[in-house]
C-alpha cells in the first residue's frame, strides 16, 4: 500500500519500484544484487510481514522478513553506499503512556510483529547507523486492504458495527506518509522519526467518522478489545509525538482532513 503510494507521489527524482518477486528480502544474495543494480543513492523499505494476527501465529517467518530481512537490506545499501529510510511502527510501544510517545521512549513491543519491528530498529542501527527509522500507524490508502474499506464495505450492508473504543492511534493516509518520506530523504535525515496524520482517535471514534463521511445510517457500537478477542494484543495507546517530524520542518493534514481526501480518490476509483 504505501509502496503504490510512494511510486505514485515521488516526482522529480529517477525512481525504482520493487516488489516481493523482484527480491525477496530475505534473500541476502538477491537484495545485494537489486541494490546493486538499482544504483539508488537512497532505498526505502516499505516492504514487511503486515498482518499483526499473522505475525503472532506465526513468529518465524516475522522475523524472518521483518527483522532479518531489513538487516539484509541495510547491509546491501552500506555495501552500495546508499542510504536507508526503513518503515516501522508505533506496535513497537507497549501502550502504557497516556501522552503522546517521542522518538527516545523506551522500547516494549507486546506482540510479535512489534518485536520483529522493535529488534530490526535495534540491528539497523548497529549494521548503517546513519540509517532514517521512520516510525507510522494505523495507515489506510486505496493500494490495499485497509480500516477505512472494510468498514464502508460493511456499513453497505449492515445495520450496525461493533467496533473497539479502548486503543487509541493516528490514522496515517499513505499519500501524505509518502510525501513526508520524501521530504525526510531529501533532508537527509538520520535516526528515528515519528511521521502520522495529525491528531489522534480511537478505531470506534475513525468509524465513526468512515460512516458519517460517507452518509450511511449505520449505528456504531464502542466495544472493548477484551469483546474482540484477537491473537495479537495492541497497544491501548499509541500516539506518536510529531515533534521530530516538526525539528525538520515537516507537517502533516490532520486525519480528519486525510480521510475526506482518501474517501474522494476512492470514489475516483469506483470502489
Ligand atoms: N499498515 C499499517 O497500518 C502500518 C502501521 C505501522 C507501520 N507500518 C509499516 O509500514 C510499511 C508499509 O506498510 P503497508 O501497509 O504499505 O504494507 P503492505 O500493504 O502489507 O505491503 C507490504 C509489502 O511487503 C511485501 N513483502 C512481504 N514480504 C516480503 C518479502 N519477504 N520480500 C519482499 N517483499 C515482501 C509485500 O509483497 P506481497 O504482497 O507480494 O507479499 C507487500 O507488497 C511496513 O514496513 C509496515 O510494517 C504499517
Amino acid at each position: 500500500m504505501l509502496g503504490k503510494a510512494l511510486m505514485r507521489e515521488w516526482n522529480g527524482d529517477a525512481v525504482t519500484g520493487l516488489n516481493s518477486r523482484d527480491a525477496d528480502i530475505r534473500d541476502a544474495k538477491r537484495v545485494q544484487q537489486a541494490v546493486r543494480d538499482s544504483r539508488s543513492e537512497c532505498i526505502v523499505l516499505a516492504a514487511a510481514y503486515t498482518d499483526v494476527d499473522g505475525c503472532e501465529n506465526n513468529p518465524e517467518l516475522a522475523f524472518a522478513v521483518n527483522r532479518d530481512g531489513a538487516v539484509n537490506v541495510a547491509s546491501a545499501a552500506r555495501e552500495a553506499g546508499a542510504r536507508l529510510l526503513f518503515l516501522s511502527s508505533d506496535y513497537v510501544f507497549d501502550g502504557k503512556k497516556t501522552q503522546p510517545y517521542e522518538t527516545g521512549a523506551t522500547r516494549n513491543p507486546q506482540s510479535v510483529y512489534g518485536r520483529s519491528k522493535a529488534e530490526a530498529e535495534m540491528a539497523l542501527i548497529e549494521v548503517l547507523p546513519e540509517s532514517c527509522i521512520a516510525r507510522t500507524s494505523w495507515l489506510f490508502g486505496t493500494g490495499g486492504k485497509c480500516f477505512p474499506d472494510t468498514i464502508l464495505k460493511l456499513a453497505a450492508s449492515r445495520p450496525a458495527l461493533d467496533v473497539v473504543n479502548d486503543q487509541r492511534g493516528c490514522p496515517t493516509y499513505v499519500i501524505d506518509l509518502a510525501r513526508a518520506i520524501v521530504q525526510l530523504c531529501r533532508k537527509d535525515a538520520r535516526g528515528i522519526v515519528h511521521a502520522t496524520n495529525a491528531g489522534d482517535c480511537t478505531w470506534f471514534e475513525f468509524a465513526q467518522e468512515i460512516v458519517r463521511s460517507a452518509g450511511f445510517a449505520t449505528e456504531v457500537r464502542p466495544v472493548s478489545s477484551a469483546q474482540m478477542a484477537r491473537p495479537a494484543p495492541r497497544p491501548s495507546y499509541s500516539v506518536l509525538s510529531a515533534a521530530s517530524l516538526r525539528r525538520l520542518g515537516i507537517e502533516m493534514p490532520t486525519w480528519q482532513d486525510a480521510l475526506r481526501r482518501y474517501m474522494d480518490e476512492r470514489n475516483k476509483l469506483g470502489s
